[in-house]
């Protein structure tokens, strides 16, 4: 049976399928020219009788007993498999970290954490408490700073380190942010209270969690989806459209927030810049590492990684990434998902998890690349940001949250087929 099922998969695939770009609601770039690259084709696996869960897609025999390899795999988890590695990371919406079945889950499997939305602007910023403190809060707005202590007490009492995601953003930002009395309508103010601003919020952000919760945040997504050549016309490639950042201060707000960065993090935190659709921005990633690497204002180049099933490993992530880390960067995986597309399945997917998983490994072990985390973007399929796409690692079942054969492919299962990437 998996004999078959393997076959059909190679035959599918050998018809090519392209490489698309990934997900950003976003994004307005045209889809990526395929890149059909083929490796090494390994010998199909030991065909004992087994096939798939069709809930979860995990290799069980046609007992219903997991495959030898994957119940193996099953005593190890995600973060010891790659202890040595990287680690690897899981973005949590509070709801979930507070949930004990659902954090008992994150805690088994991983070792960093990154919130969903909670530690974004609209989530820290506190319109009423700005308005009210006016006018000392014109450069020096007012945070919801008490907000963070559960998340960073969570985190520090588990041993779990965090990627702080994201000081400076277009979206997620309120407008308000950027006005003179703070009020969605008022009359923006100018570059330099702009910039004030952007300093104080970087600060006291930073400041905070370590001054609170030394050692736990490791990492700063600094800026966040700056680069957007569709999205505009400067001349670097900088998103221009519903960036209120570009339209107050100009293309200076990104070197800028780095510098902030480094003034307030404390030594070793990495300041990342973090992007998605990297592969079809390369020059202008590049340009944008060069520049801030040369004036050691960043550490790390963070790949979201928003994928398909039909997006080629190769293309999307493994070579853009070394071509970007030649800047002198490291490169982290900062917010992986694969949706399953209509005519694909979740076979594929975990094949795609396993190339993915075992291309950056040996690129770390070669040291080809330095890969600080991979961070998958949620927890299991219903509680995705892509819903009915099943792009992650885990399923909700009536059984509770079990494993995909995604997380077979994560964890590099031999039988999982990984032909093509
Ligand atoms: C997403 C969250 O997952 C959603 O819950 C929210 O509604 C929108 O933002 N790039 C990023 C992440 O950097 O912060 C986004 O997260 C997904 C795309």
């Amino acid at each position: 049976m998996k004999r078959v099922l393997s076959l059909l998969l190679i035959l599918a695939m050998s018809f090519g399928l392209l490489a698309c770009q990934e997900v950003n609601p976003t994004a307005t770039t045209p889809a990526a020219e395929s890149t059909e690259t083929v490796t090494d084709v390994p010998a199909s696996p030991d065909s004992s009788d087994t096939e798939e869960n069709t809930e979860t897609g995990a290799p069980v025999s046609t007992d219903g007993v997991v495959t030898d390899d994957s119940a193996a795999l099953d005593s190890v988890t995600l973060k010891e498999r790659y202890a040595d590695t990287f680690m690897i990371g899981c973005a949590l919406p509070l709801d979930l970290m507070k949930n004990p079945i659902s954090s008992g889950l994150f805690l088994e499997q991983f070792n960093s954490i990154t919130m969903e939305n909670e530690m974004k602007p609209d989530a820290m910023l506190n319109q009423t408490a700005c308005i009210k403190a006016l006018p000392a809060s014109y450069t020096e707005p007012v945070l919801s700073l008490s907000k963070l202590d559960s998340i960073l007490s969570f985190a520090q009492e588990n041993g779990i380190k965090m990627r702080g995601h994201t000081l400076v953003w277009h979206s997620q930002t309120p407008k308000w942010f950027f006005t003179e009395d703070y009020t969605a309508n008022g009359a923006l103010v100018s570059k330099e209270v702009m910039l004030q601003r952007m300093e104080s919020y970087i600060r006291q952000m930073i400041t905070y969690c370590e001054d609170n919760y030394p050692g736990v945040v490791y990492a700063w997504d600094v800026v966040n989806e700056a680069v957007d050549p569709d999205a505009g016309n400067d001349p670097n490639g900088y998103r221009t459209v519903d960036s209120m950042w570009y339209k107050v201060v100009g293309p200076d707000f990104i070197e800028a927030a780095f510098t902030y960065a480094r003034k307030y993090a404390a030594e070793g935190v990495h300041l990342y810049y973090n992007d998605y659709n990297c592969s079809l921005k390369v020059p202008q990633l590049k340009a944008l590492l060069t520049k801030l690497h040369d004036k050691g204002l960043i550490d790390g180049m963070g790949m979201q990684c928003h994928l398909s099933t039909s997006d080629k490993i190769a293309n999307a992530v493994y070579y853009t990434a070394v071509s970007l880390a030649e800047t002198g960067v490291m490169i982290s995986i900062t917010e992986l998902d694969i949706g399953v597309g209509e005519s694909s399945s979740l076979e594929t997917q975990a094949m795609k998890y396993k190339v993915l998983f075992e291309r950056m490994e040996e690129a770390q072990k070669s040291g080809k690349l330095q890969i600080e985390s991979i961070t998958v973007w949620g927890l299991y399929d219903q509680r995705s940001w892509r819903p009915g796409e099943q792009a992650l690692l885990f399923t909700k079942t009536e059984n509770g949250l079990e494993k995909k054969a995604a997380w077979y492919g994560a964890m590099q299962a031999s039988d999982i087929l990984a032909i093509e990437w």
